[in-house]
């Protein structure tokens, strides 16, 4: 049977990704791609630092009006599907409207995750994940404001820098031992840690928060030793949930988030999902969601070709990357490496001029790279890992050996 109407649910990066993907492997029928959001898809990965430090300069946009004209894409916005009836092969809109499709991408991302008890802090808190957010934190970012962080991770350091660089009085609260601990290894970590510190941002690791409480306009947080910390406001950075309600009602096997096998089918071989709300088949039963832009894009290429029946395209190392601090830092592969060898100095000293490359490695072959403020090298990495080329210290850790000569 020909496939007359593909439908994506998610204006994100994975649902706007698919699109051009779409297209590029001749995809000739009916798109429809509906958003709950009032916007066309957007850029997120700014959201948190640019749009924030420097909103009239920072571009947004992924396709324009014109493009997904030109793309000959019907884009239904600012209603959110309510309804997947699998069986009929139809989506029930909140305006209503019933909706055919043939295949069904379900691109719909995260929400911020929350907590009761700061949630009771009412219009104090604030999340950062679409650019509604963002632009509400732009006014709340003044000059000696005291902004409560919790959660030292991505978004966590993100905000810190970007608020400290607004001039706030800042204090992250990890209740884990390390800054960015679900994706970075210790001794970057610990880097990253200082570079916040001599920033002058407070970070408070292996907190536990027992009390949120509001005092004439000041916030109160109690951590479990008893220490109180007094703010103008608070922000989570607790990482996110996946969008899944509409899949988990629809009968989809689905766990945290939406289950998909390598070629991002969901239990209904109709229907995939891609981005931040698919939870993908690795290996032996074991399933992995990848929260990062670049899944997106690459999940959403994978629906694409798979849908059209065409070979996917050749796998490449995990890359993410987050900007702090007017640092660059960009990790590529496996940061479960069991070994680290630094290429230059981790100089904390150097503050935000330090510059190096990490490598990491498991029984002597790399299998990850990490670059600090050397974006250059990145792709050089990426290629000796796709390769897991053993590694040399005496080639890949002298600074005067080119790494493009030697990836
Ligand atoms: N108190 C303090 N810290 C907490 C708490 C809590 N109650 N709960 C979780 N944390 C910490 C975690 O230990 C972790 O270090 O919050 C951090 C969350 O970090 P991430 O999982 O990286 O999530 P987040 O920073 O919110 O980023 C969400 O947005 O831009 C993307 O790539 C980014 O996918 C990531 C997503």
């Amino acid at each position: 049977m020909s496939i007359q109407t593909i439908v994506i649910v998610g204006a994100g990066q994975a649902g706007a990704s698919a699109i051009l993907e779409l297209r590029a492997q001749q995809f000739s029928g009916e798109i429809i791609l509906i958003g709950d959001e009032p916007h066309l898809p957007y850029e997120r990965p700014p959201l948190s630092k640019d749009a924030i430090l420097q909103p009239e300069q920072t571009k947004l946009e992924i396709l324009s009006e014109q493009k997904l004209a030109e793309l000959n894409v019907k884009v239904i916005r600012n209603n959110a599907v309510v309804k997947l009836q699998p069986e009929a092969h139809q989506l029930v809109l909140q305006s209503g409207d019933v909706i055919h499709y043939d295949k069904l991408l379900l691109a719909t991302g995260g929400s911020a995750r929350r907590l009761p008890m700061l949630d009771a802090l009412g219009q104090h808190v604030y999340t950062l994940r679409n650019l509604e957010d963002s632009q509400k934190l732009i006014p709340v970012l003044q000059p000696e404001k005291r902004i409560l962080i919790v959660g030292g991770g991505v978004i966590g350091l993100e905000l810190a820098s970007s608020a400290r660089a607004k001039g706030c009085q800042v204090t992250v609260l990890e209740q884990g031992a390390m800054v960015m601990g679900r994706c970075s290894p210790l001794n970057l970590s610990q880097f990253l840690l200082q570079q916040h510190q001599r920033a002058g941002i407070d970070i408070q690791l292996n907190t536990k928060l027992v009390q949120a409480e509001l005092r004439d306009q000041e916030v109160i947080l109690t951590l479990e030793n008893g220490q109180q910390l007094t703010g103008d406001v608070v922000i989570y950075g607790i990482g996110i949930v996946p969008n899944a309600d509409l899949a988990r009602e629809a009968g989809l096997d689905v766990d945290f988030a939406i289950r998909v096998n390598q070629y991002c089918q969901t239990s209904d071989p109709d229907i995939y999902a891609a981005g931040d709300v698919a939870t993908q088949l690795v290996e032996d039963e074991q399933y992995r969601r990848i929260e990062t832009w670049e899944n997106a894009n690459k999940q959403a290429g994978i629906f694409a070709r798979h849908v059209m029946g065409n070979p996917l395209a050749q796998q490449t190392p995990a890359w993410f990357w987050t900007d702090q601090l007017d640092m660059n830092f960009q990790f590529a592969g496996d940061m479960t490496a069991t070994e680290w060898h630094i290429r230059g100095e981790m100089d904390i000293e150097q503050g935000r001029n330090a510059s190096f490359v990490m490598f990491g490695t498991r029984n002597g072959i790399l299998v990850a790279g990490i670059t600090v403020n050397q974006a250059k090298e990145m792709r050089h990495l990426k290629k000796m890992i796709a390769k897991a080329q053993p590694f040399d210290a005496e080639t890949l850790l002298n600074l005067a050996i080119d790494l493009r000569k030697v990836a």
